[in-house]
C-alpha cells in the first residue's frame, strides 16, 4: 500500500509532469504497462527540444563545416562553434579550443592513451582505480603494453568505495598518469575527486576524469577540479549518441600529438611534411557529428533553463534514490535483496541482486512489467568479481522518474521475488 502523498515529496522546484511532457519516448507501452524507463545510467532519453533541434538542423541548415564559402557553410560552422562555446561555459573551461569534440567519453580516453604512447616508458605507471568502466581499462593497458610502463590499481572497499590510503601509497614520483571516474556507472559511488586530484598532483601526476556519469547528475567545473584531461559523453546528458567532449588544459593539448591524420586538423599537407591545425581542430580530423554538437548544445539549453538546473536535478533524484531505499525496506523487500555500491556520496544508481534470482531473470521479468532496467556486468567485470557475483541489476533514475514509477519497481520485484521465492 502507497498513501503517501507524492506531490509532497518533491521538495525542489521542478515540475515532474511538465518535464515529462518534454520526453516523448516515455509516453508509450511496453508489454500493456506504460513505460518505466530506468536504465539512464546506458543512456539517457531525448526532449523535444534535442529531436527539433537535430531535425531543423538536417532539414534546413546541413552543410560541411570550417570549408566553404557559402551560406549553408558558414551558417552551420557558426552553430558548430556555438555548441563548443556552450560546453566550454557549463563546464567552465578557460577557453573554448579546450573542448574537443569527440564520438564520447571512450573515444576521448583513447585520444589520451594514444597520445601518452610517446610519454611513457618502461618504469613509469598509470594509475586507475577497482571501479573502472572497461573504457577506462583497457585504453590504458593497451598502452602500457606498448609503452612497457605498468598498470596500477587502487582497490576498491566493501562499500564501493577508492580506498583513500591504498591510494596514497600507489601514487609516486613513478605516476605518469592518474585515471579515473568521477561517478561509477555500476555502483554510483561519487568520488571525492578533488581530494584524488591534488593527491596526484603532489606526485607532479596529471589526471584524466571519466565525467560519463557525473555530467548528467551535478554541475562540473574543470577549473575548480583542475584536472587535466575531462571526457564525457553527449547520449548519457540527454543529447545524441556519437557525439562526445574531451576537455584538456590547453598546455597538456599542445603537447600531445593528434589522435587521427586527415581533413580540417592540417595547416599544410604536401608529400615531405605536415603541419598541424591548432587547438581544437588538431584533434577533429574529418566531418565532424555537426547535428550531435548541436543536439548536445539543445540538451545543455534545456536542463539548464532557470526552472530545471543540474542542483535541482541532483536534489530531486537523491529524493528518488532515498524514497526507493527507504521504501524497499518498508515494503519488506531489503532482506530479499544484496545491494552493491553503499556509500554515502552516491548518484541515483541502485545495483542489486534478489537472493537466489539471477539478475536476467529479474530483468525481464521487470521488462514484461514495462520496466526498464539494466542486468549484467555494465562493462565492469572487474567489480563484479570484487563481489564474486556474475553481474547486477541496475536500476539508474532520471530527473523525468517519479516516485509513483519506484513504486512500480517494487511491485515489479514482489513478483519476482513471488516468482522464485
Ligand atoms: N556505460 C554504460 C552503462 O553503464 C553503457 O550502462
Amino acid at each position: 500500500m502507497f498513501l503517501v502523498q507524492y506531490s509532497n515529496m518533491n521538495t525542489t522546484p521542478l515540475n515532474i509532469d511538465k518535464i515529462r511532457k518534454d520526453f516523448p519516448v516515455l509516453h508509450q507501452e511496453v508489454n500493456g504497462y506504460p513505460l518505466v524507463y530506468m536504465d539512464n545510467a546506458a543512456s539517457a532519453q531525448k526532449p523535444q527540444l534535442v529531436i527539433d533541434t537535430i531535425s531543423h538542423y538536417y532539414s534546413y541548415e546541413h552543410s560541411n563545416i570550417h570549408r566553404g564559402v557559402h551560406h549553408l557553410s558558414a551558417e552551420a560552422t557558426v552553430k558548430y562553434e556555438a555548441a563548443r562555446k556552450t560546453i566550454q561555459e557549463h563546464i567552465n573551461a578557460s577557453f573554448d579550443h579546450e573542448v574537443i569534440f569527440t564520438k564520447g567519453t571512450t573515444d576521448g580516453i583513447n585520444l589520451i592513451a594514444n597520445g601518452f604512447r610517446g610519454i611513457l616508458s618502461s618504469g613509469d605507471e598509470v594509475i586507475i582505480s577497482g571501479l573502472e568502466h572497461h573504457s577506462n581499462i583497457v585504453p590504458w593497458q593497451m598502452l602500457c603494453e606498448y609503452t612497457g610502463a605498468t598498470l596500477r590499481v587502487i582497490p576498491i572497499n566493501d562499500i564501493g568505495e577508492i580506498i583513500l590510503e591504498e591510494y596514497e601509497s600507489l601514487v609516486s614520483e613513478r605516476t605518469k598518469l592518474v585515471a579515473l571516474n568521477h561517478v561509477s556507472n555500476t555502483l554510483g559511488t561519487i568520488n571525492p575527486v578533488k581530494e584524488l586530484i591534488e593527491l596526484a598532483h603532489k606526485k607532479g601526476a596529471p589526471v584524466l576524469l571519466d565525467g560519463a556519469q557525473a555530467l548528467p547528475h551535478m554541475k562540473v567545473d574543470v577549473q575548480d577540479l583542475d584536472c587535466e584531461f575531462y571526457a564525457f559523453s553527449g547520449h548519457k546528458l540527454y543529447g545524441p549518441t556519437g557525439i562526445g567532449v574531451l576537455y584538456g588544459k590547453e598546455e597538456w593539448l599542445n603537447k600531445l600529438p593528434p589522435y587521427q591524420g586527415g581533413g580540417d586538423m592540417i595547416k599544410s599537407v604536401s608529400f615531405e611534411k605536415t603541419t598541424y591545425n591548432e587547438l581544437p581542430f588538431k584533434f577533429e580530423a574529418g566531418t565532424p557529428h555537426i547535428a550531435g554538437a548541436l543536439g548536445l548544445k539543445a540538451a545543455l539549453d534545456y536542463c539548464n533553463q532557470p526552472e530545471i538546473g543540474f542542483e535541482s536535478i541532483g536534489q530531486y533524484e537523491g529524493e528518488l534514490l532515498d524514497y526507493a531505499m527507504k521504501q524497499f525496506e518498508s515494503e519488506g523487500l531489503s532482506g530479499d535483496m544484496e545491494f552493491y555500491g553503499t556509500s554515502k556520496n552516491k548518484a541515483s544508481v541502485i545495483s542489486f541482486l534478489l537472493k537466489g534470482v539471477h539478475p536476467y531473470d529479474t530483468g525481464t521479468i521487470l521488462d514484461k512489467l514495462g520496466i526498464a532496467v539494466r542486468t549484467g556486468h555494465h562493462c565492469t567485470e572487474p567489480i563484479m568479481d570484487r563481489y564474486e557475483i556474475p553481474g547486477t541489476v541496475r536500476a539508474s533514475f532520471s530527473f523525468y522518474n517519479t516516485f509513483e514509477e519506484v513504486d512500480r519497481l517494487i511491485e515489479g520485484l514482489k513478483r519476482v521475488k513471488k516468482m522464485f521465492g
